[in-house]
């Protein structure tokens, strides 16, 4: 009986493929996945849209149908998705990709989280809205101009929308993932030495074994949705608390 459902974007790979893999173990979970790549599983509770975020046009209607009716006891909605974008110093960016990156990293989550209140808010189902941050939303990393502006954006949005909620039953989170060994970490490494000074830093996490698996980071995740008592605040890094 699937009386729970969740909506992750960017299910294909990396951390996202990871929370998938994690709720399809959980037979009350029907699952909305949205990525460019759709996996093709041959699981019945997910559903598979295709929908690239750096083409706002696309979203627009879109997002309007995206979420199913029914008599749901809980539904989460994890914005995953993310592009660290061009590596370069502002000055040497191109408008094209960092309008892109807005898209994805910023705009999309915040239609989301905005189509999500408006299609749930007559219902009595608890509710939660997961926008998955990062360390640079509140730290500036040179060559990361877009990332770190977009993701800092995104937390503020998520506090904002925490803030004007009157729904008992509505929780938001921002939740940092730490440095995760997923494909945004070999871009982060292919990067050029000028554009990115801590690259050696980067490749000395892979090197010596320091970036967390995507499993790993996933399981918090749960962990954290699952047991929302223990979580008072917005803003949360999986690195402030350890899995019992
Ligand atoms: N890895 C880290 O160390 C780290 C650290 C801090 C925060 N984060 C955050 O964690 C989240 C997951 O990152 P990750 O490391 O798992 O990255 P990843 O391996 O590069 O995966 C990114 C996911 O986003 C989707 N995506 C990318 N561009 C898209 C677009 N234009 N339209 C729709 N979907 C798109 C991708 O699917 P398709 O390619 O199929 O579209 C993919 O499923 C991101 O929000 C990221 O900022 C990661």
């Amino acid at each position: 009986m699937q009386n729970s459902l969740l909506i992750l974007t960017g299910h294909s790979k990396g951390l996202g493929r990871a929370i998938l893999d994690a709720y399809l173990q959980k037979d009350e979970f029907e699952i909305i996945g949205i990525s460019r790549t759709k996996l093709g599983l041959n699981t019945p509770n997910l559903t598979e849209i295709s929908m690239d975020f750096s083409e706002i046009g696309v979203m627009e209607d879109a997002f309007t149908r995206l979420f199913p009716l029914g008599d749901f006891k809980q539904i989460i909605l994890i914005n995953n998705a993310g592009w660290i974008g061009e590596v370069k110093s502002v000055g040497n960016l191109q408008v094209k990709d960092l309008s892109s990156q807005i898209s994805i990293n910023l705009l999309a989550p915040m239609c989301l989280t905005n189509a999500f209140v408006a299609a749930f808010r007559n219902t009595k189902a608890r509710k939660t809205i997961c926008n998955i941050s990062s360390g640079a939303a509140s730290k500036p990393v040179e060559g990361w101009g877009g990332y770190c502006s977009t993701k800092a954006g995104l937390e503020m949005f998520t506090k904002v929308a925490a803030k004007e909620s009157k729904d008992p039953k509505l929780r938001y989170f921002s939740v940092a993932p730490g440095v995760v060994d997923t494909q945004m970490q070999d871009e982060i490494r292919q990067a050029d030495s000028q554009d990115f000074p801590q690259i050696e830093r980067f490749k000395n996490y892979k090197k010596n074994g320091n970036l967390s698996s995507p499993e790993s980071v996933a399981a918090k995740i749960v962990y954290l949705l699952e047991n929302q008592d223990r979580f008072q605040d917005v803003i949360q890094d999986v690195r402030n608390f350890d899995l019992p």
